[in-house]
Parts: C-alpha cells; sequence; structure tokens
C-alpha cells in the first residue's frame, strides 16, 4: 500500500494524482492521507504547476467541473474515490462518468450536493456590523455550511461586498477580507478574536420588518423549513424568532399573534404580499428551488424551456430525460435527435420555437447500470403546471404541439387522450393546439414502417403548426 499525502484540497490531489498515474498505481494500493493546508492568501496564491513529467490525460470538460464540485464534498474518503474516478477514465472506462454507473452516479450526487451548499452560503450567510470603535472587520458572519465551500463563497462575497472589511467564520475556518486582499485561516481562532456574536444596529429594524411580514395564519411549517432550514437558523438573526413566532401560531393564538406583532408597529402601514411575506411550497421563487413534489429529490437539476420568448411555436414535451438531466437542457437526446429531424422536414427552424416540457425534472427509476425513464403521475404534472403556465404567459405562443399522452393531458386532464385528439386543432384558453406523438414513441418502434409512419404523423403535426402561426 502507498501512503500518499496531501494537502487538503483539489490542486494538490490533481497534482498527486496524475503522479500516481504515471506511475500506474491502481486505486486499491493507495492510501490517501491529508494534512491541513497552511493558511493561503488568495489572491497571492501561484497556482499549482503539475510536476513536469506529469502526465496530461484528457477529461471532458463536464468530467473536469465535476471532480472540482465533488473535491469539496465532506468525506474524508473524498480524494481515494475521485482517484478511482480518474483511473477508470484513464483506462478508457467513459462510464465513470455516467449518471447510470454507481461511481458516475455517487460523482453526480456529490456535485450536486456541492453546489447546493454554495447556493445555500450566499442565501444563508448574514453579516452583523459591529460597533465602528472595535476597528475592523466592519461585518462579521457565523455560518455552518453542509460542505467545504467557504473559499468559493468568500469569492462571492468579496466581489460583491465593495472595499467592506468582514469575516465569515465556520466550525472549521474562516475567511477573512480586508477590503482588498482575501485570507483563508483554517482554524478557528479568528472567530473568537472577532466576536460573530456582536449584536448589530441594522438587525433591531430587520427583526421587527420580519416579524411583520410573518403571517401565523398562513402558517405552514413545512414549508418554512423547507425555505429556510432548521440547521440556518442560528446564523440568521431572524432564526431566533421563528420557534417563537410557530410556537404562537400553534397555539391557536394565528390572529391574536398577527394582531399583536403588526398592530405594534408604530408609523405608516406597508402592505406586503402574502407570497413574499412566506415563500411556499406553492410559490417557489425559482424552478431550481420548486419542491411542489418529490421529482426534484432524484434529478441532477430542473431542465427550463428553451428558445425565444417571443416564439410563435411552443413543443410540449413530457420531462427530461437522462441525457436532458444532465445537461439541464430540453431535448438533446435521442428523442430530441429525431425531433430535430422531423422539424427539419417540416420547416420549422428550432431557433425559432420554444421547446419546453409538462414536467422539469427527470424521473426515473435505476435499472441496473441505466436511468430508466417513468412516467410522472398525474399529481406530478399538475403540481409542475405552475411553470407551464408561466412559460405560456411569458413565452405569448400562439400554437402549442403537445408530443404525447402526458403533455396533452397537462393541458387538458388526464381524460384527454392521445387517440381521441391526434390530428385535430383544440382551443387551450386563447391557443391553439395540435396533438401529436411523442418522438421516443416513434423511437420504441421495431418495425421500421411503422416508425416512419409515426415520424410522418409529427412532421404532419408540426407543419400545421408552421401554417397556424402564420409561418
Ligand atoms: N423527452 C421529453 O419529453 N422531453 C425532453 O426534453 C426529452 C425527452
Amino acid at each position: 500500500m502507498r501512503i500518499i499525502s496531501i494537502d487538503d484540497d483539489f490542486d494538490a490531489w490533481r497534482t498527486a494524482a496524475l503522479d500516481a498515474l504515471a506511475q500506474g498505481l491502481a486505486p486499491e494500493s493507495i492510501d490517501w492521507r491529508t494534512a491541513q493546508a497552511e493558511p493561503a492568501l488568495f489572491n497571492e496564491a501561484a497556482p499549482q504547476q503539475d510536476a513536469p513529467d506529469a502526465p496530461r490525460i484528457r477529461v471532458s470538460r463536464e468530467l473536469s467541473a465535476l471532480l472540482k464540485d465533488a473535491a469539496h464534498f465532506r468525506d474524508e474518503r473524498r480524494w481515494s474515490f475521485l482517484y478511482r474516478v480518474l483511473w477508470r477514465w484513464a483506462q478508457g472506462d467513459r462510464s465513470a462518468a455516467s449518471a447510470a454507473d454507481e461511481d458516475g452516479a455517487r460523482l453526480y450526487k456529490m456535485a450536486k450536493a456541492v453546489r447546493r451548499a454554495q447556493h445555500d452560503m450566499i442565501a444563508y450567510v448574514r453579516f452583523r456590523q459591529r460597533d465602528a470603535a472595535l476597528g475592523a472587520p466592519e461585518y462579521v458572519a457565523w455560518y455552518e455550511p453542509d460542505h467545504d465551500v467557504l473559499a468559493w463563497g468568500a469569492e462571492h462575497f468579496a466581489a460583491r461586498m465593495g472595499r467592506s472589511t468582514w469575516l465569515i467564520a465556520t466550525p472549521d475556518g474562516a475567511a477573512m477580507f480586508d477590503g482588498a486582499r482575501l485570507q483563508l485561516e483554517r482554524r478557528r481562532a479568528l472567530a473568537s478574536e472577532h466576536a460573530v456574536d456582536t449584536p448589530d444596529a441594522a438587525e433591531g429594524l430587520w427583526m421587527t420588518y420580519y416579524r411583520s411580514i410573518f403571517n401565523p395564519a398562513r402558517l405552514n411549517e413545512s414549508a418554512l423549513e423547507q425555505h429556510m432550514p432548521v440547521r440556518f437558523w442560528k446564523g440568521l438573526p431572524e432564526g431566533a424568532l421563528i420557534p417563537q413566532m410557530v410556537s404562537a401560531a400553534r397555539g391557536g393564538a394565528r390572529r391574536v399573534a398577527q394582531a399583536s406583532s403588526v398592530g405594534a408597529l408604530g408609523g405608516k402601514a406597508v402592505q406586503v404580499d402574502a407570497h413574499e411575506a412566506q415563500p411556499e411550497r406553492d410559490a417557489p421563487t425559482s424552478l431550481d428551488s420548486c419542491r411542489r413534489c418529490d421529482l426534484w429529490r432524484h434529478a441532477t437539476q430542473a431542465v427550463p424551456g428553451a428558445g425565444p420568448s417571443g416564439a410563435r411555436i411552443m413543443l410540449l414535451g413530457e420531462q427530461p430525460g437522462d441525457q436532458e438531466d444532465l445537461k439541464g437542457e430540453p431535448f438533446v437526446g435521442p428523442a430530441g435527435q429525431l425531433l430535430d429531424e422531423a422539424m427539419r422536414r417540416a420547416g420549422v427552424p428550432r431557433e425559432q420555437v420554444y421547446l419546453t416540457n409538462a414536467v422539469k425534472h427527470f424521473k426515473w427509476e435505476p435499472r441496473g447500470k441505466r436511468r430508466l425513464h417513468k412516467t410522472p403521475a398525474q399529481q406530478e404534472v399538475d403540481a409542475c403546471s405552475y411553470w407551464l403556465e408561466q412559460e405560456l404567459h411569458d413565452v405569448g405562443a400562439p400554437v402549442i404541439v403537445t408530443l404525447g399522452a402526458t403533455a396533452l393531458a397537462a393541458l387538458f386532464g388526464r381524460r384527454a387522450t392521445l387517440s381521441a385528439h391526434i390530428g385535430r386543432v383544440v382551443m387551450y384558453k386563447d391557443r391553439q393546439v395540435v396533438a401529436t406523438y411523442h418522438p421516443s414513441y416513434a423511437l420504441r418502434q421495431n418495425d421500421e414502417a411503422a416508425r416512419e409512419r409515426t415520424v410522418a404523423a409529427i412532421v404532419e403535426a408540426l407543419e400545421e403548426a408552421r401554417r397556424l402561426s402564420g409561418g
């Protein structure tokens, strides 16, 4: 067994991993050990150079990004895992980077969790202003990230907070910005030196505001916890208020609690939109944060529609497939290729149509090493209609082509059958809808003639849509 000791960071691992590959060291023959990296000044650190004789192995841009992100996942075994993926890739085993492979799936999950932790850090870090007499840093924040994203988050804030001086302390390190340079400290010392729990002057105002927008009559505890997970409460000024307000509301004091908090406020009354006041499962703020159904749990990401907002034709599919899920774009896999061919035959340029799906997360089940498409339930389709309606409103396409039964049901409900609608033009609100088969249906047909008949029907529907849209 070869022991390889590295600093606990991606560049150090990368250099050592390339070296190990050059020596032909198999993953099971290496014991990866880490030492805490010395504090480094971010903007002074020179990029690590590979050893002069390190081999150049070509990895795809996608794999490179996945490795980099997954390197921040908190797991002692991550370096040996990442080496195993790299090793397999170097041996020509491309499935190591596929979400259908066990290692590949783990890699995607790790990278996704890290990206979520990055997003959370931006959303939940709250700086508190310190007494000016104490000197720098002017702002401090305590934060407990799920993964090792402090450096990433610190760079984000450094780029956005001008020349203010600040410190973010976490359980295993701190980042400090002196107005010009960012410094990463892997110890906790900085956190206590700068009294992170100092109350701040603006905090009183923020708390009053938060109390006033909290509407106990609309309390939905699970939505509240989903949008602001309990583990982040302690870093937020309003975190201390939430349990009190929730228990007041729970104790049957809903109206009283509301009246007392709002009534106690002096000054001008301010109208607050209920949705904004308390974001709910019903009103997610972005597609990627949508929790209206559970499909997000197993998907890599939400896949939004794509195309010009003034498109005259909208093509509505069922849900993203395996490749769409990984790429984050609709119709880029085999069904998309067949659809491209049908659009070409119908004289409908892809760049002029808006492509989207009834459901925005990939629903699948494992089958060996593959992720097999699973038809979404009507409940999931209904939950996702929130996004479809927004797209219909924003894009304004007067003609919609529904591809397959799920897309049709997304507009007209489960009772609308494809056989009754195929080839017909029907109205959905003020839009004309042409129903046709889903391209995957054509792909599933083994009989060449039947397949061509299905493709011809899709082409015909697209031609009809072109005529209806005035093209
Ligand atoms: N199938 C669909 O319905 N949509 C896609 O985006 C891909 C495959």
